[in-house]
């Protein structure tokens, strides 16, 4: 029987982050496969397929075909038992995307090898470098045209600030790629064009053998031989401590279509990942071989059952195990209680789980006692678990209700839902909750958001869309936040916590207030 130590040990908790199109979903799909935790090719794809994989609880969902929050896939491989939170993109790009950061333990940036790095994937890895988890660079559609390796590197490093370490080097690309060459064991992988389906070829050839150049043709071998050169006069040195406290990103490259390179790069992956990590509460590491079963929440998602506004919270387990029915203890509701239903996502299917241990997620039904950054502990335990930070959303309209009748409900459904971290609010100082200013991370939230206070609260909203692009926070030495200069189209609100903060139009306008307001810090994200 395994120990509490061997089972958590063997858990890999991860978040693949890319920007539209780079090929997320496909990677993921292949490394469904890899585990056998799905049988078909496509089972994961909610995009544009008809068939949902595994979250298509939302009516809005189901009608524009996209999945509008992150779940989480478990399966095993070779040992190890592999959790990946999935994180939104495209148009569904919420704040949910950027929690589900806060729960894995490393990170997979994917990018699209003609394209390099991209805006969305630039605001992704920003969350990944705050937290200092381990960041892995999979550089796909090598089968396509793609730009020169090199410059892929140097475009990471100079934009993303982090050094980078290649595992592989690709040979050619689009119609002439021909492989890879692995460097750490200095043999080639050689990718094959059969009768038009691709197939990776299980030879694994050095690159001193006579008949290299005949297999990878002439131009590449020498291109190789000098790229080789290149690499072991100037590339970085393989560091563990660095990878692991995401300084350096070992950078593989591969095809996620055609599934080249995906294996190999499963299994690098999990030899340099670490393990669930520490996590801090209360200013002290909880480490997650602690015996006693700790948990913080990272996620809602509402709308489960309309009649009873029931929803699901997810966990993340940071320390022991935890047990079906085993009593827990709310730490913020101050509330000793069973969690109920607590179910794991399994790629297709929703389980309901006996346990699960730190590293794992969990689901639970939530009547509507927790929010975002709860800690759920053993009763024994009592820890805190430092909050997740709010993101500053990027789009921001006024809202009103249709009917005056509704102010009651309109309230209640504007707090709820904001509660829940699915929106947030803000109001301008001093004003009531008449009107309120809504910012959203990504534009379908406001959709989603006016779908549901028309189902469930049964309130008609009006939308007036508003030009600010940014939003900050007020820190350092600002007394008096209302007498700040600012420039006439910069407005000063109010969060539901009465934290005080500035929207503006540009970022000129920032540069601005700060220039004219000595000690005035601006953040683009908050602790509290
Ligand atoms: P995303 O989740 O990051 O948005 O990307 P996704 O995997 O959906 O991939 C976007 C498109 O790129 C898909 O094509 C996919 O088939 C293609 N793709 C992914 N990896 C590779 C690769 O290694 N090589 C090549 N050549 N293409 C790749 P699509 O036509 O937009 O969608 P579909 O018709 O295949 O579903």
């Amino acid at each position: 029987m395994s120990t509490l130590q061997e089972e958590i040990r063997r858990r890999r908790t991860f978040a693949i982050i890319s920007h539209p199109d780079a090929g997320k979903t496909t990677l993921t799909e292949k490394l469904l496969l890899y585990g056998g935790a799905i049988s078909m090719a496509g089972a994961v794809k909610g995009k544009k397929n008809a068939r949902h994989a595994v979250s298509d609880w939302m009516e809005i969902e189901k009608q524009r075909g996209i999945s509008v929050t992150s779940s989480v896939m478990q399966f095993e491989y070779q040992g190890a038992c592999i959790n990946i939170l999935d994180t939104p993109g495209h148009q569904d790009f919420s704040e949910d995307t950027y929690r589900t950061l806060m729960a894995a333990d490393a990170a997979i940036m994917v990018i699209d090898a003609s394209k390099g790095v991209e805006n969305q994937t630039r605001k992704l890895f920003k969350v990944c470098v705050m937290r200092h988890i381990p960041i892995f660079t999979f550089i796909n559609k090598m089968d396509r045209e793609a730009r020169n390796p090199f410059d892929l590197l140097e475009q990471i490093e100079q934009e993303l600030g982090i050094k980078t370490y290649a595992v592989n080097w690709p040979i050619g690309c689009g119609k002439d790629f021909r492989g890879v060459f692995d460097l750490e064991t200095r043999h080639i992988l050689s990718f094959e064009a059969t009768g038009g389906a691709h197939t990776v070829s299980k030879t694994e050839v050095s690159p001193d053998d006579p008949s290299l150049a005949d297999l990878i043709g002439k131009q590449n071998h020498a291109q190789l031989a000098e790229d080789i050169e290149l690499l072991d006069g100037a590339s970085e040195e393989f560091d563990l401590d660095a990878i692991q406290s995401g300084n350096l990103s070992p950078v593989f490259f591969g095809s996620a279509l055609t599934n080249f390179g995906v294996e190999p790069f499963l299994k690098r992956f999990l030899e340099l990942t670490p393990p669930p990590l520490a996590r801090l509460a209360n200013g002290e590491e909880v480490s997650p071989f602690d015996e006693k079963f700790s948990a913080f929440v990272f996620k809602i998602q509402a709308n489960m059952n309309k009649a009873h506004r029931d929803r699901v919270t997810f966990l993340r387990i940071c320390s022991g195990k935890f047990e079906r029915d085993m009593e827990v203890y709310h730490v913020q509701g101050d509330k000793k209680m069973r969690l109920s239903q607590p179910q794991m996502m399994m790629a297709e299917n929703r389980e309901i789980v006996d346990e699960a241990y730190a590293g794992d997620i969990i689901g639970v039904f939530d009547p509507g006692l927790f929010s975002i950054g709860d800690t759920i502990c053993a009763p024994s335990k009592k820890v805190c678990f430092e909050g997740i930070p709010t993101f500053a959303p990027e789009h921001f309209a006024r809202i009103r209700h249709k009917d005056t009748m509704k102010r009651k409900q309109f309230v209640k459904g504007v707090m709820q839902i904001a509660q829940e971290g699915a929106i947030q609010i803000f109001h301008e100082p001093d004003m009531g909750m008449e009107e309120v200013i809504v910012g959203v991370v990504g534009v379908l939230q406001f959709e989603v958001f006016e779908h549901r206070m028309r189902t469930e609260y049964n309130v008609e909203v009006i939308r007036e869309p508003l030009s600010y692009q940014y939003i900050r926070w007020i820190g350092g030495e600002v007394e008096t936040p209302s007498h700040l200069t600012i420039s006439s189209d910069t407005k000063l609100v109010q969060d539901f916590k009465d934290q005080y903060l500035l929207l503006f139009t540009s970022e000129w306008n920032i540069r601005w207030a700060l220039e004219k307001n000595e000690g005035l810090e601006l953040l683009d994200f908050s602790k509290n």
